[in-house]
């Protein structure tokens, strides 16, 4: 994240001051390469060229996630803004906000004019609220900048009825642990007439899971080396990003896909801005994304586990992908 510029300020709010975005990365380097086996939490993945990649993602055959969401996305939106008429849109994780334009139609037409969109990268969110700016003039928006794991608390949300959104399949991003922990605090910022709008991927063929996580154009795996980069450029390393194999694995007990970096041969990196040397053996490996499966029942489960109802559940023609409604269990 780069500091604010003047003229952002009415634009984007900071929830974090930069020196504390630095603090968090040093913090999280060293909690996750200092023991093995290594890990890299994946919200370091998206600076601005992780973001135009992540984009360029869902633009491939194999990453069949986006399209499906979209036309799951528009079967539903004009019922659900139909049945909250939510005056804001607040979505969390928001990157490109391309979906978003199906939901902020429908709030149009249910009298809604306000979006929040919350997101880590504040190049993909000055990317989409200009887009946004030029297309959509009668919404008023507002950026934030922030964490999801630290910052959900502080989120300003608007005028209610609002409708949350959490697209992209961006839940199965955390354990299980982590979703209903992220679902709870997504659910304290609910009041009984909000609704939260989720997009998950189903458990489906291995091989289809795989392809679209290892895609043929590589890009994928330009993706997730690229989180090296970040490291090498933000804390002085020295990983020879492009000698990393990208390694997408599913786990079939789990129902996740595991992302890894495989190191290719024994190295000694060292990050000199985390005041850190890691010891890699050849081959050994970095999890740097967990991408989790859903059905209906364990997302049920999720959501009521965090409190959350189940209000509706809509699947594509081919299986693939689910917008789950959520809605306070009260
Ligand atoms: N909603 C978009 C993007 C999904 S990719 C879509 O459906 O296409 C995940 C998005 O979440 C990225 O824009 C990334 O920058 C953001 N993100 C990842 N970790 C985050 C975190 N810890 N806090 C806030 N945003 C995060
Ligand atoms: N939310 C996306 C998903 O799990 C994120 C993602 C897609 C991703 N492809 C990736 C993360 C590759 C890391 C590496 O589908």
């Amino acid at each position: 994240m780069t500091q604010p510029s003047d003229a952002d300020l009415d634009v984007l709010t900071y929830l974090d001051a930069g020196e504390d975005v630095r603090a968090q990365l040093i913090a999280d380097v060293r909690h996750g390469l200092s023991q093995r086996p290594y890990a890299l939490p994946p919200k370091h993945l998206y600076d601005a060229r992780g973001s135009q990649l992540f984009e360029e993602i869902t633009q491939l055959p194999e990453y069949y996630q986006s399209r499906a969401e979209a036309g799951l996305l528009e079967r539903v939106a004009t019922d659900v803004a139909g049945e909250l008429a939510p005056q804001t849109l607040v979505e969390l994780g928001s990157g490109s906000s391309r979906k978003t334009r199906i939901l902020l139609e429908a709030l149009r037409q249910a009298g809604g004019g306000a979006y929040v969109a919350f997101d880590v990268s504040d190049d993909a969110l000055r990317q989409a609220l200009a887009r946004l700016a030029g297309e959509a003039p009668w919404l008023a928006t507002h950026g934030v900048v922030g964490d999801f794991d630290r910052h959900l608390g502080q989120l300003p949300v608007g005028a209610g009825p609002r409708l949350l959104a959490l697209l992209g399949g961006t839940i199965g991003n955390l354990d299980p642990a982590a979703q209903v922990a992220f679902l709870a605090e997504a659910a304290s910022l609910l009041d009984d007439d909000d609704g939260l709008l989720i997009g998950m991927d189903l458990v489906k063929d291995a091989s289809v899971l795989r392809a679209a996580y290892d895609d043929a154009a590589g890009v994928t795996a330009e993706f997730n080396r690229n989180v090296l980069a970040v490291l090498n450029r933000e804390l002085g390393g020295d990983f020879p990003v492009e000698e990393f194999a990208h390694v997408a694995r599913w786990n079939p007990a789990e129902q996740r896909i595991e992302m890894r970096l495989r190191a290719p041969r024994a190295l000694a990196v060292t990050l000199p801005g985390a005041d850190l040397v890691v010891p890699l053996e050849a081959g050994e490996e970095i999890l740097t994304e967990l991408s989790c499966k859903f059905t209906r029942a364990s997302a049920a489960q999720r959501l009521a586990e965090a409190g959350l109802r189940l209000a509706r559940w809509e699947v594509d023609e081919g299986q693939r992908f689910a917008v789950a409604l959520a809605r306070p269990a009260t």
